[in-house]
């Protein structure tokens, strides 16, 4: 870890911490909420590698005043939460459930008093599960199901959510729900889940519409990118190179932008209709990037389903999910956002960046986690960089407040700041929620840093 001062960050510069609903809000049979499709998951034996669920999580629907003071002592100036679907609509499309929205009501109004500002995400990857029963997000009138879901969530809490964000990750909920089975739905599609994109983002673009209608927010979507390496020099593996960076890094940001869909092999076009690439470029206010780490790929094998092999990078120190730790790779992916996309790019926000470790307490109840300190360093300083080369970023959302429930790695993750005993519920700062505290706090406008 670098030894040098951390560098200024521009005044006004968003800190903040990311969660979803899934993975903390616990309570999902609470207060008239629907099923989603990854408690269905769940249910399916062998799809979590512990087994478990996200039936109770971090019972943050109980516990958020503990969770929000969490925030406050830390400093953060935003807090970036999702709103279950299954919640306010519990079949998808039908009555909206009030009570269920007061959950968000209450969280809402409790950050605005805390000084932090509410940036709400619709979709972090909990589809109700009778919208997958018609089809889920191959069917089109998913989109319209999440416009209106959108404009009934907007009409309540419009005028306080800070930032909108309507997607999380649409190319994971395309990739590992539909095309790989790893994640719910656990359909294996291949290719064939290319409706899955188009659908996201046409309910994209018509929930824009949807919101803003109701709020003079910004809106924005998170999306996950990975720098390319390629891992050998024959043509061969340069075009598996393109054909992965064009499927993770371009399918879900070309179209947002104006540019239509790239050119992919593989893709059926037959489901995108006259006017769906207007809607889905309907402008957008800020870019969510959400950063983990670059992927080493290089030439299919022979008869293999996929245009690329994903091989595993050297030469990067590592964490407990094995991603390797490459800041490099944020610098290089914030510059190349900016010069593939110009002029249209709007301004960024990193929505998600964060690392696991299996962090527990030492025998005094203290969470040392010096590696998460390693990595939050490197990647700030990656984001300062870029913001000295002209990319305009303007926050940072640590991915995560809490320890958590980790999607198909159940508990087994930890990639919070605030260690989390699954048994007690009690929460434990680690050492790394200090050192960003002290961060931000250095940070402010007229501190000495
Ligand atoms: C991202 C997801 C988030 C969490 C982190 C580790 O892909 O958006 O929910 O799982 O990875």
């Amino acid at each position: 870890m670098s030894t040098a001062p951390m560098p200024e960050f521009p005044d006004g510069f968003r800190w903040g911490v990311s969660t979803s609903a899934h993975q903390i809000e616990g309570a999902t049979t609470a207060d008239g909420r629907g099923t989603s499709i990854w408690d269905t998951f769940a249910r399916s034996p062998g799809r979590i590698s512990d087994g478990s669920s996200g039936a109770v999580a971090c019972d943050h629907y109980h516990r958020h005043a503990e969770d929000v003071a969490l925030m406050a002592a830390l400093g953060v100036g935003a807090y970036r939460f999702s709103i279950a679907w299954p919640r306010v609509r519990p079949d998808g499309s039908g009555a909206t459930n009030a009570v269920g929205l007061d959950f968000y009501d209450r969280l809402v109004d409790d950050l605005l008093t805390a000084g932090i500002d509410p940036v709400a995400t619709l979709y972090h990857w909990d589809l109700p599960q009778p919208l997958e029963d018609a089809g889920g997000w191959l069917h089109r009138d998913t989109a319209a199901h999440f416009a209106e879901y959108a404009e009934r969530t907007a009409a309540r809490l419009g005028d306080r959510v800070r930032l909108w964000i309507t997607l999380n990750e649409p190319f994971i909920q395309m990739s590992l729900g539909y095309g790989m089975g790893v994640h719910a739905p656990g359909q294996m599609l291949l290719f064939d889940a290319f409706p899955v994109a188009h659908h996201q983002l046409l309910g994209h673009g018509l929930a824009v519409q949807a919101l803003r209608a109701h709020t003079a927010s910004p809106i924005a979507i998170a999306n996950n990118y990975s720098p390319v390496r390629v891992l050998g020099d024959s043509d061969a593996d340069r075009a598996a190179g393109t054909a992965y960076e064009t499927l993770h890094n371009r399918l879900f940001t070309d179209p947002l932008l104006g540019r239509g869909y790239p050119d992919l092999p593989g893709l059926d076009p037959t489901v995108v209709r006259a006017g769906d690439l207007d809607t889905i470029a309907a402008p957008i206010d800020v870019l969510g990037v959400n950063y983990y780490n670059p992927t080493g790929v290089r030439a299919a094998e022979e008869g293999s389903p996929l245009p690329f092999d994903l091989v595993p990078l050297d030469g990067y120190p590592r964490t407990a999910f094995d991603w390797p730790v490459a800041p490099d790779g944020l610098h290089e992916l914030l510059r190349w956002l900016r010069d593939t996309y110009g002029e249209a790019l709007p301004p960024i926000e990193i929505t998600e960046g964060g690392c696991a470790y299996d962090d527990e307490p030492d025998a005094h109840g203290q969470v040392a986690d010096p590696d998460r300190i390693a990595y939050l360093d490197g990647h700030l300083r990656a984001v300062r960089a870029a913001i000295d080369d002209g990319v305009d970023v303007r926050g940072y959302f640590v991915w995560s407040l809490l320890d958590n429930w980790e999607w198909a790695e159940g508990f087994t993750k930890r990639f919070g700041l605030v260690h989390v005993d699954y048994a007690t519920q009690r929460r434990t700062p680690k050492s790394s929620y200090t050192w960003l505290r002290d961060l931000i706090a250095g940070s402010a406008p007229g501190s000495a840093r």
